[in-house]
């Protein structure tokens, strides 16, 4: 029903009620999930391995060769734009003994050398050099050319599919994520800048910091709440995939509220979840992007922070406007949310057979965590 009526609308009404979405129950989520080192390969098989994920945002690598390298659990991966159009992904092994062929990430490319042997590829993934050739004279070049992925493009958000499941599923999510993401195709904006933190939580946990806002006039009484209204958001789910629209402060001094979409924009913050594991959290003018991947154990986790905005950064002061807000996010993050998150996660080992209690108001954990456990179900 609630889906019906306009999210302006929707929202105007919480705002002058001083309301928020509420799911039908609270959810007691067992603190067993977050700590279970059985449950954590199981989550990495079913939701990293045998399902899709997003793994970047292709205006990071706007020109031809631009690349970037990663680990989606063990597979390493090398992510190249071929050309204007197209990206493609390897896997990021040379084909001879098995080095890394590339590190970290970096722009215009012409091929990349393996550091090992000096065997070279080009940016189609084709052997195109291997010195003394001769040696190796019963094998074709062609043989020898690097793992293609599939790899997709959907308005910008980069999705990997490991196999034939991963990329039904894939296929299954195109109409929620059509619909969720209407009007944010991320081929439109600029890469500002991105930053990696490795921290001593469960993914989930960490991922868990960017569903509700029930927190923000608690936990950043300074930083967020003067920005950001407290406990008043909407809720909306797209299959597993999760959208939290919240107010800005400066909402309530607009007379003509959310009366157009450019006002809606404004005067809101979108959190949106590609599930399972990238939060977009949407600002009039920018981007943030946060990839949360899990860690080599069930207590750690991987987190990269990336901003994309809508003008590129040209001027000094554009770039400085920029690094405010990039600041912004990383430091709260990085100073109040997960410096919270590490003690609960060391607080579960002290406790492990309690569950934590999402209360009506969270209903975006919630769904988080049915969804998690559905998909675990089905395998
Ligand atoms: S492992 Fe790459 S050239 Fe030998
Ligand atoms: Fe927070």
């Amino acid at each position: 029903m609630k889906n019906k009526i306009d999210i302006k609308s929707r929202l105007h009404n919480l705002i002058i009620n001083r309301e928020t979405d509420y799911a039908n129950n609270i959810y007691k989520n067992p603190v067993k999930e977050y700590i279970d080192p059985k449950r954590d390969c199981k989550e990495k098989d079913v939701l990293f391995k045998n399902a899709p994920v997003c793994i970047g945002i292709a205006s990071e690598i706007p020109n031809k060769g631009d690349w970037f390298t990663l680990e989606l659990i063990d597979t390493p991966i090398l992510v190249v734009r071929k050309n204007i159009k197209e990206i493609s992904a390897y896997l990021n092994i040379c084909t001879h003994r098995g080095a890394k062929i590339a590190l970290n990430k970096g722009k215009k490319a012409h091929s990349f050398k393996c550091p090992y042997h000096s065997w070279i590829y080009n940016l189609e993934g084709k052997l195109i050099g291997r010195p003394r050739d001769n040696a190796f004279n019963t094998i074709e070049k062609n043989e020898c050319n690097l793992k293609e992925l599939n790899i997709h493009n959907h308005n910008g958000f980069l999705w990997l599919t490991l196999n034939k499941k991963s990329n039904k599923k894939y296929n299954n999510n195109i109409k929620n994520l059509n619909l969720m993401l209407k009007n944010y195709n991320l081929n439109n904006y600029y890469f500002y800048k991105s930053k990696k933190i490795n921290i001593n939580m469960n993914w989930k946990l960490a991922t868990d910091t960017f569903l509700e806002l029930y927190h923000i006039n608690s936990l950043h009484d300074e930083t967020l709440s003067p920005i950001i209204m407290s406990d008043t958001a909407l809720f909306d789910s797209f299959g597993s995939n999760i959208r939290i629209i919240g107010p800005r402060i400066s909402a309530l001094n607009s007379k003509k509220l959310f009366k157009t979409d450019k006002e809606f924009k404004t005067h809101t913050i979108q959190i949106i979840t590609l599930f399972p594991n990238t939060v977009l959290v949407i600002h009039p003018e920018h981007v943030e992007v946060w990839h949360i991947l899990p860690g080599n154990k069930e207590n750690e986790s991987e987190v990269t922070l990336s901003l994309f905005s809508k003008e590129e950064a040209k001027t000094k002061s554009a770039k400085k406007h920029w690094d405010n807000n990039f600041n912004l996010a990383i430091n709260v993050v990085q100073e109040e949310d997960f410096p919270l998150g590490e003690d609960i996660q060391k607080g579960f080992y002290a406790d492990p057979n309690r569950d934590l209690i999402f209360g009506k108001n969270e209903p975006g954990l919630q769904h988080f965590h049915k969804k998690i456990n559905q998909a675990l179900k089905q395998g």
